[in-house]
């Protein structure tokens, strides 16, 4: 596990509840270690992948029951509290209490099993949008980019990349202005407020206008922002640290309208544009020094990002 008190006490997306409902085991991947992740009747589970008897991986294994998990090898089986319950070689022998597996923190909530490696005391993240009476939830990925986390955060946040990365729909190489906008830390995070761009297509809809953002950073991994403007639209990332520089990105997007076309595929193709982006970035640890690389006015966002990081102390996927 990669050592980062910070993520590992966090909460980190997973898997789709739809992916474990379907009942068999999956694997996963999270701050450098393997997990296995499945469902025992109401009950999701995330454990360390591994058996304690020969170090198998349990996510080869099958679900039994639809309450324990059985191992590939020699069919040790686990109960949902990650008790060894069955040795089918001595079926009559009780399992010794050290015939357990490391057992993880789990929750559920906007569809998706999160998984903390620690204390998992914080609240799932969420913003303003999700309670809004009227919207409807639209979940797009996971998007799997060999990038860090925080670069895929940073560039969640950057508004100035639009009318080059993203030409036609976010933004509009003729109008690649960014006039002035606050951005600060405070104790929930980072907040970044008036930031205004023209987009062509600002809610996939087909008509352009001029959009107001409003971005917050509400912990290391997770960011939203609310556009302001004729309809109601925002959207949730949350990124899953796999390794320092694998990650997965989740979005949920957020409108108080019907879309003309599939928000899903419209946000595929927006991320297929981010990806070989982010994959290029170099150092692929974002420098939180603020002396590394170069910042304008209208990077205000980003420079607050990597403050805020380091001041809470953010290890994975920084430098
Ligand atoms: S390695 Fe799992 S049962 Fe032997
Ligand atoms: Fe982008």
């Amino acid at each position: 596990m990669i050592d980062d008190p910070v993520l590992v006490n966090d909460w980190h997306p997973v898997a789709s509840t739809d992916q474990l409902d379907a009942g068999a085991p999956v694997a996963a991947r999270l701050l450098g270690e393997d997990l296995v992740l499945w469902r025992s009747g109401q009950t999701y589970c995330a454990w360390r992948d591994l058996c304690v008897h020969r170090g198998t991986r349990l996510s080869l294994g099958k679900v039994v029951a639809g309450v324990a998990l059985e191992c590939p090898y020699h069919g040790w089986t686990y109960g949902a509290d990650g008790r060894c319950i069955l040795m089918p070689a001595h079926p009559e022998q009780a399992p010794p209490a050290k015939a357990c597996v490391d057992v993880y923190r789990t929750a559920v909530g906007h569809g998706v099993v999160w998984v903390s490696l620690g204390g998992g005391t914080l609240e799932l993240p969420t913003f303003d949008l999700f309670d809004q009476p009227g919207h409807q939830v639209i979940m797009s990925g996971p998007y799997r980019v060999k990038a860090s986390g925080p670069r895929v955060v940073e560039n969640f946040l950057d508004v100035g990349h639009f009318p080059f990365v993203h030409e036609g729909t976010l933004g509009d190489r003729a109008r690649p202005e960014i006039a002035d906008y606050s951005a600060e830390v405070d104790s929930g995070g980072v907040v970044a407020k008036g930031v205004k761009v023209f987009q062509p297509d600002p809610y996939g809809t087909g008509r352009g206008s001029m959009v107001t953002y409003t971005y917050r950073v509400h912990r290391p991994l997770s960011a939203s922002f609310i556009k302001h403007g004729e309809l109601s639209f925002g959207m949730m990332l949350s990124v899953t640290p796999h390794d320092a520089v694998d990650s997965s990105a989740w979005m949920w997007m957020v409108m108080n309208y019907e879309p003309a076309s599939s928000m899903i595929e419209f946000q595929d193709r927006i991320f297929a544009q981010d990806r070989p982006i982010l994959e290029s970035q170099r150092p692929e640890l974002l420098p939180l020094d603020l002396q590394a690389e170069l910042h304008l006015r209208s990077d205000r966002t980003a420079i607050a990002y990597r403050r805020w990081l380091r001041e809470i102390g953010v290890r994975t996927g920084t430098a």
